[in-house]
């Protein structure tokens, strides 16, 4: 039995990973660290029952007497470090959250793993999820690889670049078996809907302005949520100590072409708009982003090449199957989409 210590598991990819890894492997224990922000929902891992392979422990990765507790107790031999603040617009109104829990709590994690673990630990992971972000923004050609130097603009993508640094600096160091994944863009079942795709599917099903930032021209690489958790679980299994690997859907869109792909969509699987308008005149051109990255791109060849993952979910697939989701799940939508979410959309879309 494997003891894995899953951090953020009541986030969106969290969630969807943990429920990936449980239906994947019935010889493995999952302990799901999360201190449940406004991104974290229980009700993401509904019907998942507490027991022998599942336990959720709320709690703050940033709280060192506790997590190191928790490696004691379980006797964690695996980490998967999803917890972060994750959204680039919240780093730009208030960054100091982001250095706390991205670079703080991954510090702390680090050491509980060096602490618990020692010096040799072959049979270990620490698998630490980042973001392709790190790497800057791209002209209209080229590709992040994984030797592509990093020139993170954002809080967010500073915060999480150097978390990557302090994990690569662990394995170099102390020997500690670390793992790095970059990942593009991700999209999919229980996305808080702050972000692009489903807040694009939540204005559009209430009818509401789609607010597109500039020109909507900047191009992001979208990969199913599901492929990226797959790839997860592959560099566990094979990836080698110390390296990154790039993940990516090869699938490059700009912003504008996902939005009028979520109008189209929901005009036709959910009920019409009044007088049968169509949802792409609710598109709203509203002021940039500041430092508004303009293109990422992938280069996902070395974790093709070495471990045989590639993406299985076409983008046309994946976007309908999200948009079903959402469509089916309208308490769900209604339960993360408290006072506080309202107040965050005024204080970010008001007047726009
Ligand atoms: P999310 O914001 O949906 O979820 C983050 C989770 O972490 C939440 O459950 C939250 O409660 C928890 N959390 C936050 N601070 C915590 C703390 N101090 N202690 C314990 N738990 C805490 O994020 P996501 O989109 O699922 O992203 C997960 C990870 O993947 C992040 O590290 C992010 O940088 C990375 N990533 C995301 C994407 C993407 O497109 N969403 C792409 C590449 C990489
Ligand atoms: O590339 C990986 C990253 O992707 C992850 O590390 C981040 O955690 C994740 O949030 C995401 O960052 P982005 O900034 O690319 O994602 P977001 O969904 O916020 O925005 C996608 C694009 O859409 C971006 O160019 C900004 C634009 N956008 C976004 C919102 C929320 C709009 O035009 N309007 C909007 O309302």
């Amino acid at each position: 039995m494997k003891n894995l210590l899953v951090t953020g598991g009541c986030g969106f990819i969290g969630a969807n990973f943990i429920r990936l890894a449980l239906r994947e492997n019935p010889n493995i224990r999952i302990i799901n660290l999360d201190c449940l922000t406004y991104a974290g929902n229980p009700k993401n891992l509904e019907g998942i029952a507490e027991g022998e392979n599942y336990r959720f422990v709320r709690g703050d990765i940033c709280d060192a007497g506790l997590v190191n507790d928790l490696f004691q107790e379980e006797q964690i031999d695996t980490v998967v470090h999803f917890a972060a603040e994750s959204h680039v617009d919240r780093s730009i109104e208030g960054p100091a959250q982001f250095i706390q829990t991205n670079i703080v709590g991954t510090f702390n994690l680090l050491e509980a793993a060096r602490k618990s673990w020692g010096q040799n630990a072959p049979d270990h992971r620490f698998l630490h999820v980042s973001t392709d972000e790190v790497y800057g923004s791209l002209g209209e050609t080229g590709y992040f690889t994984e030797a592509t130097a990093y020139d993170p603009r954002s809080p967010y993508s500073a915060s999480k670049a150097s978390s990557d640094h302090l994990a690569s600096a662990y394995f170099h160091t102390y020997g500690l078996p670390v793992l790095i994944t970059n990942c593009s863009n991700n999209y999919g079942p229980y996305q808080f809907p702050e972000k692009l795709i489903p807040l694009m599917i939540n204005n559009a099903l209430n009818g509401k302005n789609l607010p597109v930032y500039g020109d909507g021209k900047n191009v992001r690489d979208w990969l199913y949520v599901e492929d990226h958790c797959e790839a997860i679980l592959r560099v566990l299994d094979q990836g080698k100590f110390g390296e990154t690997y790039n993940i990516g859907g090869n699938n490059e869109r700009k912003n504008i072409e996902i939005v009028q792909a979520v109008c189209d969509l929901v005009d036709e699987l959910a009920a019409p708009l009044a007088e049968g308008r169509s949802r792409r005149e609710l598109i709203t051109y509203v002021k940039d982003r500041p430092g508004h990255d303009r293109r990422y791109a992938i280069d996902a060849s070395k974790i093709r090449d070495e471990l045989g993952w590639e993406p299985k979910v076409a983008f046309e697939e994946g976007i309908r199957r999200t948009i079903r989701w959402y469509l089916d799940h309208p308490a769900w939508v209604e339960s993360v989409l408290d006072g506080s979410y309202r107040e965050y959309y005024e204080k970010m879309y008001g007047g726009r």
